[in-house]
């Protein structure tokens, strides 16, 4: 087969990664790509937001499979365009994507489902939003409804923040068309976690459950990122709550959908709180997360090909496909740039690479980096993933961290207590 992978962050390295190791694979295209998806793909000069260079480009080298990791072609369509020309493409299409799309039409499908989430009121401007404030107590969050790169979410902690996350948002316009509808909605507490999923729209197949840590810096300090590292499987998620996420959460979500005519094909990533009255919904995601996908890869000892491809085909109960796990834990510590996820310097070069891209333990998933001359660069923000597997939490830990201190450039950081919350439960 061929396959062509959708983005250029850790995530798609380890897809491209473990979709490397499929005896049905024998050519891997990446749209953009980084400098460790070259090493094992052809990476494309083509953004992932540019649908119709993606299709020419499939339709001439006849692409068997196309897997897409962002969030932005699927909210645009991707998905249908694919179809349409006849062409496999895993994800869900652009009316089922409206669940991470607008925040709206997710709240609006969980309150009118009875699936647990936190109250809200949608507001379309700025002044009635503000009466609404003056009514309630802080803290809140107050969310863009569209596409906001994961920085449209705003916990309030006073009154004076809130007025000064509807004037951004809605008159200010910071996130544009994104924040011109806005939701407020109750403060939750709790631990948080992700419930990855492969779905047909018929069939659910749950993957490892696995815990961002969103904050910059240790002890969930600092702003939120796109996220600085991962584990899994969190140790106190017990199979009885995990029954109850799949009975309350994502089950009545797909046959909501279904019944909604928009069919759910995809990952469904569902970012849930623990709350002590049960779990419940924070977002909706419809691709595979990033750094989770990082740990989730390196646990997962099966073939990924047969699931993506029974899932687009729409054919997982039938197929039965295999899914197993090592019972091993695994880490994924981001490396980032200094001043992420504010303003950073691109172009640095990464030291202690070549001895480090590998060991029996550990990988190193690339992000924002690039080839230039024979040195690997900085491009983004977040840069490398380190990817380790351990017995236990504690030794994954230790892993990671031994090959990240091979490696450094001009202001790289990261966080030292990634998978701590296991150990602290
Ligand atoms: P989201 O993009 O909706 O997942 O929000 C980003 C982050 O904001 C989440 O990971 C939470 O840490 C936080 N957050 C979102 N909604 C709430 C909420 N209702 N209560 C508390 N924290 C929240
Ligand atoms: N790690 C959070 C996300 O992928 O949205």
């Amino acid at each position: 087969m061929k396959i062509l992978v959708v983005g250029g962050g850790g995530r798609e390295h380890a897809l491209v990664w473990k979709i490397s190791q499929s005896p049905r694979v024998k050519k891997i295209y990446a749209a953009p790509g980084n400098a460790g998806i070259a090493q094992l793909a052809e990476c494309l000069d083509i953004k992932p937001t540019d649908i119709k260079s993606l299709l020419d480009f499939a339709l001439k080298e006849k692409i068997d499979l196309t897997v897409v990791g962002p969030e932005a072609p699927l909210v645009a369509g991707i998905v249908d365009e694919f179809q349409a020309a006849n062409l496999k493409i895993f994800g869900p299409r652009q009316s089922a994507a409206e669940l991470e799309g607008s925040k709206v039409f997710s709240k609006d499908l969980l309150r009118k489902n009875a699936i647990p989430s936190a109250t809200y009121k949608t507001f379309r401007d700025p002044q009635s939003a503000r009466e609404y404030l003056k009514k309630i107590d802080p803290p809140y969050v107050i969310k863009a409804d569209g596409l906001a790169s994961g920085k449209g979410v705003l916990i309030c902690m006073d009154n004076q923040a809130g007025e000064e996350a509807v004037e951004n948002l809605m008159e200010k316009k910071s996130f544009g068309a994104a924040g011109e509808t806005i939701i407020i909605e109750e403060f939750l507490t709790g631990e948080e976690i992700s419930i990855l999923s492969i779905t047909d729209g018929q069939t659910i197949v749950v993957l490892e459950p696995s815990q961002d840590h969103k904050r910059a810096f240790d002890n969930d300090q600092g702003p939120n990122t796109g996220g600085m590292g991962a584990y899994s499987p969190p140790p106190f998620l017990k199979p009885k709550l995990m029954n109850q996420i799949i009975r309350e959460i994502l089950v009545p979500t797909i046959h909501a959908m279904k019944r909604m005519n928009r069919p759910y094909r995809g990952v469904l990533y569902a970012g849930l709180i623990l709350t002590p009255t049960g779990p419940k919904v924070l977002e909706f995601n419809v691709r595979f997360g990033d750094p989770e996908t990082q740990p989730l890869m390196i646990r997962l000892k099966s073939d990924l090909v047969p699931l993506l491809l029974a899932a687009t085909e729409g054919r997982l109960e039938k197929s039965n496909v295999k899914v197993e796990w090592t019972p091993q834990t695994s880490v994924c510590v981001v490396m980032a740039s200094g001043g992420y996820p504010g303003s950073y310097q691109k172009g640095l070069p990464i030291k202690g690479l070549n001895n480090a891209n590998q060991t029996k333990t550990a990988t190193v998933f690339h992000a924002g980096t690039a080839l230039k001359g024979s040195e690997i660069i900085t491009t983004g923000g977040r840069v490398l993933g380190i990817t380790a597997l351990g017995q236990d939490i504690k030794q994954a830990r230790q892993h990671a961290y031994e090959l990240i201190k091979k490696i450094s450039w001009d202001g790289a950081f990261y966080r030292n207590d990634i998978g701590m919350k296991a150990l602290n439960r």
